[in-house]
């Protein structure tokens, strides 16, 4: 591995006449490896901090002001003057234990400005230019002046060059990320969500990465091309964004840019910006997949309470076991195993117990069961997002599933409403604190961390490799509860899964649902496909077993592997359809999943990612030719033919249709 760290001079730059004049009559300019993303660093007159940013020479980001209002009316947004800057470069390829690519260049160019106000407040903002993005966070270096201080507002725009469409889902309604996306002109945002993903002459996405101790950031809209960082106040009393400390440093602000939507897709910057792997030998973290006592409660067959439907009893955990041990499943998720769920538990009214099963729920003989089968089962942790309830017992509750041989959890913050019981916000510092916590007590215990009503993703799976998925967006749950729109699936990969890995739990077969007469609006076919469309290391095959049993298009998910060597995108346009090819880590097998929206249309594929010269043969997994939504969602066909690098194939894909294919080589 390779590793390049050097220092460069300082390089003032004469500035141009359209752009604000700096007090100290000096711009500093930044250009990544290629020079094909650049950016500037200034100071107007008033000592006001802001940066620009350019991708292939086409205007991304326009002046966009940066600084902070802290507490005791302390303003670090003007009077500034630059002390020193440095500039440098990084090149590193560094190997994923797990991921959708296994080897990541971490390539950019670094610009560290120090600033220092009239009153002598001291703030350094550093730059990275990559190649496919630029990134900046903030540093509060140890200081005379600072030292326990309250961050009341961050300041940073991102004033956007072009009015481009974006897609966004809406913040502090109450519902957290479970939203579908609408697009509409950055002119016209409000209080949104990131990722932010933009379409336009540039495809651009603002997020951030490697979160700790602060508040989660939301993009609020002004009515123009200007966007604005608003940091999740603490709570809905107190409107502190932040308690920190000096030094200290916030997380890095991303602005991921690229020329196709797909590029978005297989840029991997956000975690370039988290730190490498902090947990050493993480051989323990298998990535895999699951079934799980979970879809029946959603479609009213079970309960998660106790009573004469709890679904969490010994003998059915058993049948998911069996299910699981014959076809190459994993882990088996089992909901509602634990005292707590008997009440008013979303309101925070109840007590979760995470060391108390119910008394129908054997956990000793199940362990037991499922490691004689060689598959173990994902405990559950729904807290009611009561996390002084968790935080108390959380030594205890992991210790509890690795006793019990119970190698993954899935954890659950649902309340009702904005904030958590105690009146926190969801999003807020506090949470972010208590959600590193879980990690690291995760991390204590080897297990691996499946979080529902989680806090966005930023990359910090590099450092803490047992945080392995989440939800953060409307999934699977959804078709079960009136429905999710059909062009849903087509937006996440540009989007939410830009974040990181999505717990959508796909694998629909029951279309239409039999105990609720309601059909989803999907197809098998496209449910397949999204085992390669939505990226997660655990994926979940989320319907009953008696729906998989002797179902021929069930051997696609037997096949299908949840860890790459690599990733491409074959073709895409946001809402409306899109192709991925992964190849299974450590082999020469390939997948394929391409899915539309409710529009029919024809996907061409390319195989040229095979390697040249080989033949491969591919199981093509579709909708069958008198399939339709909603009449004849669940008519499949199964084909196989011969391809090679050379070959080109149409694939006519229905109304919320799909196609996947596996390829194995001859
Ligand atoms: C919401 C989660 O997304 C879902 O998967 C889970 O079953 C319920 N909460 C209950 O914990
Ligand atoms: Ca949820």
């Amino acid at each position: 591995m390779k590793r390049v760290f050097r220092f460069l001079a300082i390089i003032p730059v004469i500035m141009m006449s359209c752009q604000p004049k700096a007090e100290n009559n000096t711009t500093l300019s930044l250009g990544s490896p290629s020079d094909v993303v650049k950016m500037t660093f200034g100071l107007t007159d008033a000592g006001q901090p802001y940066y620009t940013s350019s991708f292939e020479n086409k205007d991304v980001v326009d002046t966009s002001f940066l600084g902070f209002e802290l507490g005791d009316n302390v303003s670090l947004s003007k009077d500034f003057k630059v002390t020193n800057s440095a500039q440098s470069s990084f090149d590193e390829t560094w190997e994923q234990p797990w991921g959708e690519e296994r080897f990541i260049r971490n390539n950019y160019n670094e610009l560290k400005v120090n600033l220092e106000t009239a009153a002598g407040y001291q703030l350094n903002i550093i730059f990275r230019a990559f190649d496919n993005g630029l990134a900046f966070r903030y540093e509060f270096p140890a200081q005379a002046k600072l030292g326990e201080f309250e961050v009341m507002d961050e300041l940073t725009e991102f004033n956007m060059a072009n009015d481009q469409s974006a897609w966004w889902i809406p913040t502090y309604e109450g519902n957290r990320y479970e939203y579908e996306f609408t697009k509409s002109d950055v002119s016209d945002l409000k209080m949104v969500h990131t990722p932010l993903t933009m379409e336009g002459q540039t495809f651009v996405s603002i997020h951030e990465a490697a979160l700790y101790d602060y508040p989660s950031m939301v993009i609020k809209g002004k009515g123009s091309k200007k966007l604005k960082c608003d940091l999740v106040p603490y709570s809905k009393t107190n409107p502190v964004k932040a308690y920190l400390k000096a030094p200290f440093s916030t997380p890095w602000r991303t602005i991921q840019m690229g020329n196709q939507a797909g590029d978005l897709i297989m840029n991997y910057m956000i975690l370039n910006l988290n730190e490498p792997n902090k947990l050493g030998d993480v051989s323990w973290v298998e990535p895999g997949k699951y079934v799980g006592v979970w879809w029946e409660m959603f479609i009213n067959l079970g309960t998660w309470h106790q009573g004469p439907k709890h679904a969490a009893n010994t003998e059915n955990v058993k049948k998911y076991i069996d299910f699981a041990a014959a076809n190459g499943f994993r882990g088996i998720l089992v909901e509602g195993w634990n005292y707590g769920w008997d009440g008013e538990w979303m309101n925070g009214g109840t007590k979760f117990d995470f060391t108390k099963p119910y008394p129908d729920y054997d956990i000793e003989e199940l362990s037991r069961y499922a490691a004689e089968k060689g598959v173990y089962i994902i405990g559950h942790h729904e807290t009611g997002a009561d996390i002084e309830n968790y935080d108390s017992q959380l030594d205890d509750a992991y210790k509890y599933l690795a006793d019990h041989g119970m190698k993954t959890v899935k954890t659950g913050y649902v309340e009702n409403g904005d904030t958590l019981p105690n009146g926190l916000y969801h999003h807020g510092q506090a949470f972010v604190q208590h959600f590193q916590r879980v990690i690291e007590a995760g991390a204590k215990h080897k297990t691996m961390i499946v979080a529902h009503e989680p806090i966005h993703d930023t990359g910090k799976r590099r450092t803490y490799p047992n945080m392995v998925s989440r939800e953060g967006a409307k999934g699977q749950e959804y078709n079960a509860m009136g429905g999710t729109a059909m062009n849903h699936v087509t937006v996440i990969p540009f989007t939410r899964s830009l974040a990181g890995p999505f717990d959508y739990t796909p694998g629909l077969f029951g279309i239409k649902v039999k105990s609720t007469g309601y059909t989803t609006p999907t197809t098998i076919a496209r449910e397949l496909a999204l085992y390669l469309v939505i990226y997660a290391p655990m994926q979940m095959a989320n319907d009953l077993p008696e729906n998989y049993e002797g179902h021929p298009m069930l051997q696609f998910i037997r096949d299908v592997k949840t860890d790459w060597e690599t990733t491409n995108v074959l073709s895409g346009e946001i809402g409306k359809h899109v192709a991925i090819a992964r190849q299974a880590r450590g082999t020469e097998d390939w997948f394929v999943g391409a899915i539309t929206n409710e529009d029919a249309r024809t996907t061409t594929i390319n195989f040229d990612f095979l390697p040249a010269g080989a033949t491969y043969e591919a199981t093509i997994y579709r909708n069958a030719d008198d399939a339709s939504w909603p009449n004849n969602p669940e008519a499949y066909a199964i084909d196989k033919q011969e391809v090679t690098s050379e070959s080109v194939i149409d694939f006519d894909l229905i109304g919320a249709g799909g196609v996947a294919i596996s390829l194995k080589k001859k």
